[in-house]
């Protein structure tokens, strides 16, 4: 028997119905369409409405789907790994939230924080338990409320974050259409840049902190710029350097989706064209652990078996990461 390889065989995602404009949002804050499109590309993003309704409910939904997709009954999945910066509750898990609510009696579930990053760090970390053997059927879902920590009275913040999920399957392959390398890294030097302070064992929550909107985002926007341009551009250099491919060998890169002119820049390090370039922040925002989910669903009638992709994030903390894999189908 050869190695063990992992591969993504099956994608999908879900967003809410609501959509949030550029000329809504124009209305709520001293804003405009002009500004919002020309320093970010976002037009409109989904909010999830209804009291009750919270990440897991967006991570189902893409979970069910996926499910039905591969026609795979949930007691199937092993494991559940939900990538999420907005979980349900502190704890439990969202991950096990969300493996109750679908009804995946056999697996366990855990989630992965590492803010925008924390799709392909979830990725990564599924992939090694199904290369090891261990398991043969793994869920990852990205699923973020970023409405419910977003203050719809800043405008440095409201107008970028959205709300959404998306999922995949890993199975073991023993074919070379398979994930082949990642690299992860983290600055937590940079943790002050890109932050929600309060509710956690540091600031818990009280009367003060909620007075003093530290349960929304807070975002030093032109400095996480600054080191999400050069981050994501050199991890994704990095990792077409190591395995010897040039921009002719990449079939698509799928960047998240913070801002377009950061997807620009590392398209253009890469030496990739647009259209090589996976971009649908226009209409969902930054949705967070959502964006690379979504972006593989949408494109997915487009991939082929065998095209050279490369996931590329950046995101709090700092946290950064890159995976190129062969798509398996
Ligand atoms: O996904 C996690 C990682 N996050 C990111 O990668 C986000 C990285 N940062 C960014 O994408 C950009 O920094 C932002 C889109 C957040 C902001 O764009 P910017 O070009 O860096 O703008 P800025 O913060 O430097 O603000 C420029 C001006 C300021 O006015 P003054 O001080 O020059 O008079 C802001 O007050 O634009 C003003 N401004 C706005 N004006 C209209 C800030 N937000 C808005 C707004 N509408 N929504």
């Amino acid at each position: 028997m050869g190695n063990i390889n992992s591969a993504i065989t099956g994608v999908n995602s879900w967003v809410p119905e609501y959509k949030l404009t550029n000329h809504e949002l124009s209305k709520m804050v001293d804003t405009n369409d002009e500004w919002i499109t020309s320093r970010t590309g976002i037009k409109e993003r989904r909010i999830l409405k209804g009291n009750g309704l919270a990440s897991s409910d967006l991570g189902c939904k893409a979970v069910n789907g996926l499910l039905s997709k591969k026609k795979i009954s949930p007691s199937e999945i092993d494991l559940i790994i939900c990538a999420t910066a907005t979980p349900d509750m502190l704890f439990p898990s969202t991950a096990c939230i969300i493996a109750d609510k679908i009804g995946a009696k056999n697996a366990f579930a855990f989630d992965v924080m590492a803010a925008c990053s924390g799709f392909l760090y979830s990725l990564d970390v599924a992939s090694k338990y199904i290369e090891s053997g261990l398991y043969k059927k793994i869920i990852v879902v990205g699923a973020d409320k970023m409405s419910s920590i977003v203050d719809y009275e800043d405008r440095k913040t409201c107008v970028i974050f959205g709300d959404g999920a998306g999922a995949v399957l890993l199975e073991p392959s023993e074919n070379e259409y398979c994930i082949k390398d990642s690299i992860l890294k983290s600055d937590g030097s940079g943790r002050n840049y890109l932050k929600m302070v309060a509710g956690g064992s540091f600031k818990p929550s009280s009367l003060q902190t909620v007075n003093s909107k530290e349960h929304f985002i807070y975002q030093d926007g032109k400095t996480v710029f600054k080191f999400a341009v050069s981050c994501m551009a050199d991890i994704s250099v990095e990792i077409m350097k190591r395995n010897n491919l040039s921009p002719d060998d990449v079939a698509w890169l799928v960047p998240h989706q913070a801002n377009k002119r950061i997807i620009d820049a590392t398209a253009n390090r890469m030496g990739l064209g647009t259209d090589k370039v996976m971009i649908n922040i226009q209409k969902y925002g930054n949705t967070t652990n959502a964006t690379i989910p979504i972006c593989l669903s949408e494109w997915e009638e487009k991939l082929k078996l065998g095209d050279n992709i490369i996931l590329s994030a950046f995101g709090g903390g700092f946290t950064w990461a890159a995976i190129y894999l062969s798509w398996s189908y």
